[in-house]
């Protein structure tokens, strides 16, 4: 296992390359299980999910392939439609085979994904929408058995407690491009990610309307067509990329990031003092006086994005005065406050409210990364730390970003990879 080191206090400037969205790929993959033609997708990340996604492909004897950042993937004449436990509960986001499957063999059996460190993640609306398409499903023996023969057109409406959610609606919307009649996704998420999805689909001959919308109309057509497409830039990975300009009070170009994506991050940047400014490449982030705290609660796009919401945190860690960050996703996603204190920042938790006391400095120190975004967080505080940093666990960071520490060095970074002793 690999750990990473940082030795912090290094301001950072130049320009970043952001990779393909790791979250809109993932779906997109799936989603080409839905045509027997070949299909083609660029700008796909180098990252352990994506490997992770292509193999729940691959043991459907489907075939997939990557190459450098293209992927190309053939699923002519596939039988198989069980994604197993050992694949499924490495990734939640292999729930994303289930609306595929079901669309085009009428039929799944896909491993109930587990719980997680951010919180409980249930699946009842992914459930609720196929239900409401006509779908059997059944839970045996760890596994979701679902049964499609009777799929037709519906309207759903797949809200759940904490709002709309972003995997539930790709899958309803993957199913139902292959499903009789027509189908109305009402309070569907409206996430970039889903967008591009929807694009996805589009080219592979699905009739869409309304995505980007809270209410996606679908017309199931009998046979969708193989298809090329270029998944959006990754809008978390750019933010995290962001952050990192304005912890170490750098100039930075994140080439790629797309401004709306990005709004609620810019918005409190700009509040907290931070100058971002829409160039040619992307965007640039640049400190240019003392920051001011901030007021944060994570929402649904196109509010502040619980991903982004622990790089956040480092930066209110080294901000001078009181910030305040309420998590309405998922309200126990603050595993990295723990970590973040280790190091000497000052944060409590009250019920899914963090509140942050901005201290002068922090001091490296090992950490341990929890989760994906948690990580990014212990990366960016180990960036403005003083002294060495080690970053315990990274296999986290490698599910979800490309090329880390090659891309921070080439910021002026001075950071590393090692292996565990
Ligand atoms: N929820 C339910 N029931 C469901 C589904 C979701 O109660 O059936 C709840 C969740 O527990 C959460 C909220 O609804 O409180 C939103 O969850 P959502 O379904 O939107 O999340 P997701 O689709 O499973 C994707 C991203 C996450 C990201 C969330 C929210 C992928 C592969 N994952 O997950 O990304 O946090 O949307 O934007 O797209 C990450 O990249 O680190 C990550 C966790």
């Amino acid at each position: 296992m690999d750990k990473l080191v940082i030795e912090g206090s290094k301001r950072l400037s130049g320009t970043v390359e952001i990779s393909g969205s790791k979250n809109a790929c993932l779906p997109i993959l799936a989603a080409t299980l839905l045509t027997d033609d070949k299909c083609v997708i660029r700008n796909v990340s180098t990252l352990r999910d994506i490997s992770t996604m292509l193999k729940i492909l691959k043991n459907l004897d489907v075939k997939a392939k990557q190459e450098s950042d293209v992927a190309t993937i053939e699923a002519a004449g596939y039988k198989k439609f069980i994604a197993p436990y050992e694949l499924v509960s490495t990734m939640r986001a292999s729930i994303c085979v289930l609306g595929p499957l079901l669309g085009k063999q009428k039929r799944a059996e896909v491993s109930f994904p587990g719980g997680c460190v951010i919180g409980p993640r249930p699946i009842d609306i992914h459930l609720k929408g196929l239900r409401a398409l006509g779908v059997n499903i059944k839970v045996e023996k760890g596994y979701l058995i679902a049964d499609g023969r009777k799929m037709r057109g519906s309207h759903i409406y797949l809200g759940g407690h904490f709002g709309s959610s972003v995997l539930a609606t790709g899958n309803i919307m993957m199913a139902a491009t292959l499903t009789k009649g027509v189908t109305v996704i009402e309070n569907a998420a409206c996430e970039p990610e889903v967008v591009d999805l929807a694009h996805f689909l589009i080219k592979m001959g699905a009739k869409i309307k309304g995505h980007s919308t809270h209410r996606i109309v679908i017309e199931g057509v009998k046979k969708l067509h193989g298809a090329e497409h270029a998944v959006i830039p990754d809008r978390i990975e750019a933010g995290t990329y962001m952050l990192a300009a304005a912890i170490t009070k750098g100039d930075v170009i994140v080439k790629n990031a797309k401004l709306e994506h990005l709004i609620a991050l810019v918005d409190k940047l700009e509040e907290s003092g931070v100058s971002v400014k829409k160039v040619p490449s992307g965007l640039r982030v640049k400190h240019v006086k003392k920051l001011k705290p901030a007021d944060i609660t994570t929402l649904t796009y196109p509010g502040f994005p619980t991903d982004i919401q622990a790089q956040m945190m480092s930066l209110m860690t080294v901000t001078d005065g009181i910030s305040v960050i309420t998590e309405k996703i998922y309200p126990e996603r603050f595993i990295h406050i723990s970590e973040l204190n280790r190091m000497g920042a000052d944060i409590i938790l009250e019920g899914a409210t963090a509140v942050i006391k901005g201290v002068k400095s922090l001091s490296g120190a090992p950490v341990m990364a929890s989760d994906l975004r948690a990580s990014a967080a212990l990366v960016l505080a180990g960036l403005v730390a003083e002294g060495r940093t080690d970053v315990h666990r990274i296999y986290h960071l490698d599910r979800g970003y490309e090329r880390l520490e090659e891309k921070l060095v080439k910021l002026g970074a001075n950071v590393w990879r090692e292996k565990e002793k």
